[in-house]
């Protein structure tokens, strides 16, 4: 009778600490809202080695997948794994692009011309050369964030509850859609408008098949 007390006191417990640490029992991707005035076409980002000024009506009629890079963090291995996705979903027109930012434990320090080193010879290394387009260093939160995050920011809810970490973090205002950390990703449709966010828990696998899900819809026209 007790140690059957004790089971059902404890299961309840165990479920719950399962719940917290399993990180598939976490939303990792929101659908953005569907009232979102503007779109990407409205803004534009200076390339990592400072010589061009892309506007994003470049990409008019592609989807867009936006990814805030860094160079020495664990999720640094997703780099091959996005030169891959960029290499099989280019024929259906998807285009990557990389911005780096240091505000997520301070994992990209270097300036622009250390960061394509750092990839290549540091992390993930071995000679690594990105296939995507990577814009100059820039911050994605707070008071100097880059217009065209806050953008992204604003038409798509974040999936996760968690905000962040003090020990990690230091930009203000801390905003409820803020990205959380490195590695997170936004898909853009080729009207230029947001369609879904991916919190960096989302392995590039599950945002792949996501994005071939979603990419059904205009096979058919
Ligand atoms: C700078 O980057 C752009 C875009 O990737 C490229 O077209 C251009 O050739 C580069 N310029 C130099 C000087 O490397």
């Amino acid at each position: 009778m007790t140690a059957q007390l004790r089971v059902s006191y404890l299961f309840p417990l165990l479920l719950a600490s399962f719940m917290q640490t399993n990180p598939m029992a976490e939303k990792v991707k929101m659908d953005c809202y569907k009232d979102v005035k503007g779109t990407i076409f409205d803004y534009e980002a200076i390339t990592i080695n400072g010589s061009e000024n892309i506007q994003f009506t470049r990409y008019m009629g592609k989807h867009v997948l936006f990814v805030n890079v860094a160079t020495y963090c664990g999720l640094t291995a997703q780099y091959p794994e996005l030169n891959a996705l960029q290499e099989e979903l280019k024929p259906s027109g998807l285009v990557v692009l990389g911005f780096p930012c240091n505000q997520f434990g301070k994992q990209e320090p270097g300036d622009n011309k250390e960061i394509l080193p750092g990839i290549k010879y540091v992390r993930p290394g071995g000679g690594f050369v990105p296939n995507f387009q990577l814009f100059e260093k820039g911050d994605v939160n707070g008071d100097k964030e880059q217009s065209i995050f806050t953008f992204l920011k604003q038409s798509c809810p974040h999936p996760s509850e968690i905000l962040a970490s003090f020990r990690y973090i230091s930009w203000e205002p801390i905003k409820v859609h803020d990205v959380r950390w490195n590695f997170e990703k936004f898909l853009v449709g080729p009207n230029g408008v947001p369609v879904m966010r991916w919190s960096h828990r989302a392995t590039v696998s599950t945002v792949k098949s996501d994005i071939l899900e979603y990419l059904k819809q205009f096979k058919t026209k």
